[in-house]
C-alpha cells in the first residue's frame, strides 16, 4: 500500500502536478463547439475552468465527455441552444462574448 502512495506521489511530481491533479481529466484546453448555420463555436475550456473554478456551472447540464452536448440533442434530452444560453446568460452577467459573430466563426 505505501509503495502505491510514494509511487504516486512521485507520478506526480515527475508530471509537475499534485496527486490530485492527476486524478482529475480536465479535458481538452481548447475546443470547438457544433454551432449549427451560423458556424461553429471555439471555446477555451481551460480558461473557463479557472475563471470559474467550479466544473458543475456547466456540467450540470451536460457530461464530462466529448461530443456529450450533440449526444443529449440526439437524444431529446437538450434543446438547441440551451448550452448557448448558458454561456450567454454569464457573459451578460459577468463578461465574456455576446454577439452572434463574436461566439460563431465560419
Ligand atoms: C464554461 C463551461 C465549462 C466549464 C466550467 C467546464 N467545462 Fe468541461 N466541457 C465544456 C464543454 C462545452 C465541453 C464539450 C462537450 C462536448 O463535446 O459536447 C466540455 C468537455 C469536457 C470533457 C470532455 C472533453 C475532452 O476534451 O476530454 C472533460 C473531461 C471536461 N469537460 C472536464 C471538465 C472539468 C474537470 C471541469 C472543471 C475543472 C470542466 N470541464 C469545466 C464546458 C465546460
Ligand atoms: C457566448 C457564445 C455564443 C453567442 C454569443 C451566440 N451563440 Fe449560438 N451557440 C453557441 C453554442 C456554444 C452553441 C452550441 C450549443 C447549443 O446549441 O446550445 C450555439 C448554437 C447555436 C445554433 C444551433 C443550434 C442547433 O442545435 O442547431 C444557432 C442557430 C445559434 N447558436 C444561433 C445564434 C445566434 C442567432 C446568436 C446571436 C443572437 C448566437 N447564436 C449567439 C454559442 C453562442
Ligand atoms: C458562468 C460563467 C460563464 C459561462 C457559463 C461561460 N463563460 Fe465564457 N467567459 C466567461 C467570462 C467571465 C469571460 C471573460 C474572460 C476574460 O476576458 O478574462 C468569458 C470569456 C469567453 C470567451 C472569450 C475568451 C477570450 O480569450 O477573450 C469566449 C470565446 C467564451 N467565453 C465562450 C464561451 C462559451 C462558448 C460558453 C458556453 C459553452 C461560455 N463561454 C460559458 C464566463 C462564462
Amino acid at each position: 500500500m505505501k509503495t502505491k502512495l510514494i509511487l504516486t506521489l512521485i507520478l506526480g511530481i515527475v508530471l509537475g502536478a499534485s496527486p490530485t491533479a492527476i486524478a482529475q481529466n480536465k479535458g481538452a484546453a481548447d475546443m470547438v463547439i457544433k454551432g449549427g448555420n451560423l458556424g461553429d463555436v471555439p471555446f477555451p475550456h481551460h480558461l473557463h475552468q479557472s475563471i470559474l473554478g467550479d466544473c458543475g456551472v456547466c456540467h450540470s447540464l451536460f457530461p464530462q465527455a466529448k461530443g456529450g452536448i450533440e449526444g443529449l440533442k440526439a437524444q431529446g434530452k437538450l434543446e438547441k441552444k440551451e448550452v448557448m444560453d448558458q454561456c450567454q446568460a454569464c457573459h451578460k452577467q459577468e463578461a465574456g462574448p455576446t454577439k452572434c459573430t463574436d461566439c460563431h466563426k465560419k
